[in-house]
């Protein structure tokens, strides 16, 4: 069989991006982390200080911004317009904005073609919100994460501490919240699970394990053999 396109989606600290890393790792794959162009482009709109309401000031800012995710020993870097901006994207002040952004159907056009051209090749595992349901709507294995919010918001809590980020458990279980809500709720493109995704919640569960399922369902569908002497 040919290299598989594995979509998984889910809320804000469900594990995708950790999740989707680790596969990536054991099946050979390259990780696409699509939320990192929402977020450098938010980035972008930050500094230049456009209102994240403007979607036409967005759009062309993000038609002109140079935006690249470019694998390395360390992981997948983010850049824009040249400059590495991987650590930068992870700002509160950037997680706060990013669903502002990221509600302009124009917004989610233009980076919608640049997602679907990184996946080309196939042999990815993207993680998002509407990987299943509109990225790739034809991906071999689609995955649909979820966690407790209060879960969710402590495993955040945890990332941003180890970062730096002085921050508290409450404060990030209301920005989770309102996240969930916005992306929920937008018009274009809202979080919910493709009818032919497999369910997964991560509550109590540690990467590996859920990593594990995920590759007993890709046997399932027929994906396995080409990782078996990875592991
Ligand atoms: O996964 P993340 O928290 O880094 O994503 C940041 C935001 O980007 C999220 O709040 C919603 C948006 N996003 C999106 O709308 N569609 C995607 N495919 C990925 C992310």
């Amino acid at each position: 069989m040919g290299r598989f396109s594995i979509a998984i989606d889910g809320p804000a600290g469900a594990g995708k991006s950790s999740v989707a890393r680790t596969l990536a790792q054991r099946l050979g794959y390259l990780h696409i982390d699509t939320g990192a162009l929402y977020r450098a482009l938010t980035l972008l709109v930050l500094r230049r200080g456009v209102n994240p309401a403007e979607e036409a000031a967005i759009a062309k800012l993000a038609r002109e911004a140079q935006i690249s995710l470019v694998a390395g020993s360390g992981g997948v870097k983010v850049f824009l317009d040249g400059k590495d901006v991987t650590d930068a994207i992870r700002d509160p002040v950037v997680s706060e904005n990013v669903s502002l952004v990221a509600q302009h159907p124009r917004v989610r056009d233009h980076l919608l073609a640049i997602q679907r051209e990184l996946a080309a090749d196939g042999g990815v595992v993207m993680d998002g919100r509407d990987i299943g349901t509109v990225v790739l709507p034809d991906a071999d294995l689609k995955v649909f994460l979820t966690a407790s919010a209060k879960e969710r918001a402590r495993r955040r809590m945890k990332e941003l501490r180890t970062q730096g980020h002085k921050v508290t458990y409450k404060d990030i279980l209301l920005s989770i919240r309102a996240r969930d809500n916005l992306d929920a709720e937008r018009l274009v493109a809202p979080l919910r699970a493709a009818a032919d995704a497999v369910f997964l919640d991560t509550t109590g569960k540690d990467i590996d394990t859920v990593v594990e399922e995920i590759l007993g369902y890709l046997s399932a569908v027929g994906g396995r053999d080409e990782c078996s002497t990875d592991v």
